[in-house]
């Protein structure tokens, strides 16, 4: 696999990553239909005998229920991987989701290691806060991360969905080496807002989540009625009657494309993304689409494919809000 570097504090990792989210439910539902531990694990395991070693996960998925998952996984290889976990929405002793962002140092400390102990490590590689909690100021609460990179506990610090403004002033305490947000063919915020700019600006990486649209972009999704009745896609505009039936003739667009050059048009969303010098994260927990994942990282996309990809879904395109109302307003935008 490609490897490339994330941020410029050393970080190399494989040009993509492995997005755990779905593998395991989260509180009473699953997020992306019906989850199998033994598959996921399979999953884990291609993965990594095809060079794909970086894992993403979050305490909040579970919660906790992700982070163990991958520590079976690894167990007695912990050290061949690259663990990416994150940090933020509270979640209380009695491991329930209080639904606040809390980036206080208190907390920072407590989850650091609630999350050394879940994934059974004395190390997290790339430890990200989840989103921003807009009552503590980011210095504040990157200052505390920076302290985890002193005692060893992390090794490079990650911020997810914030702005060019909070990026600058979190850089300017401690070297941030990667910043992950949504963005996908049809979720290009970051772009729109500048963020991939003040990115590049300061040497920080992007490390692009949902980058299949959390799977619509794979074209499997024909109809809303595909999705099982607690998927959590449900609560998502863009898979809502309003936006549901345009954004499907993208995707058939996007479809027509791919098949023209014998690749899937998952293949083709995730090399669209590497072709920007992005990393996506596809999540999946089958072995099938882990491998056809990887083989992406491989395809190299033309002017013209290019080109032809940009006048389907050009910047600016309205496909829908990526989250109901109340996550939405925890973005920094
Ligand atoms: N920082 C954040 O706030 C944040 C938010 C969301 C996600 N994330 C991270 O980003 C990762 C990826 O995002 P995501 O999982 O939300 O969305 P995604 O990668 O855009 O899409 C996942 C969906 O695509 C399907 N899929 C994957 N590969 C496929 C292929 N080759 N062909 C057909 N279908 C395929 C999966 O199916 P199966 O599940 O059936 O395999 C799943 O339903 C997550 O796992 C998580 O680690 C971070």
């Amino acid at each position: 696999m490609n490897k490339v570097k994330l941020g410029n504090q050393g970080l190399i990792i494989p040009n993509v990553g492995l997005g755990c989210m779905g593998m395991t439910g989260f509180e009473d539902a699953d997020m992306y239909g019906k989850t199998d531990e033994k598959e996921a694990i399979s999953t884990i395991y291609r993965s990594f005998e095809l060079g794909g070693n970086f894992l993403d996960t979050a305490d909040l998925y579970g919660p906790f229920k992700n982070e163990k998952l991958i520590a079976k996984a690894i167990e007695g290889n912990r050290g061949k991987y690259i663990i990416a976990t994150k940090f933020g929405w509270e979640i209380d002793d009695n491991e329930q989701i209080t639904w606040k962002i809390n980036g206080t140092r208190d907390y920072i400390k407590k989850s650091v290691d609630r999350s050394l102990k879940n994934l059974k490590t004395d190390y997290i590689d790339l430890y990200y806060m989840h989103r921003l909690d807009k009552n503590v100021p980011i210095e504040e609460t990157v200052a505390a991360m920076s302290d985890l990179v002193n005692e060893g506990k992390i090794g490079y610090i990650g911020l997810s969905e914030v702005s060019s403004e909070t990026v600058k002033r979190a850089h300017a305490i401690h070297p941030i080496s990667a910043v992950q947000s949504e963005f996908s063919m049809f979720e290009r915020t970051v772009e729109e807002k500048g963020v991939l700019k003040t990115l590049n600006d300061l040497g920080i990486g992007f490390v692009a989540y949902s980058p299949l649209g959390r799977g619509f972009l794979s074209g499997h999704i024909k109809s809303i009625n595909d999705l099982p009745e607690n998927d959590f896609r449900r609560g998502i505009p863009r898979f809502q009657e309003k936006y549901f039936h345009r954004n499907i003739e993208l995707v058939k667009a996007i479809e027509a494309l791919a098949e023209e050059k014998n690749i899937t048009s998952s293949q083709l969303a995730i090399a669209w993304i590497i072709s920007k010098g992005i990393v996506p994260i596809p999540g999946t927990k089958r072995r099938k689409y882990v491998e056809q994942n990887i083989d992406a990282g491989k395809i190299i996309l033309t002017e013209n494919d290019l080109a032809k990809l940009e006048s389907i879904v050009p910047l600016g395109t309205d496909t829908g809000a990526p989250y109901d109302e109340f996550s939405m307003g925890l973005l920094d935008y």
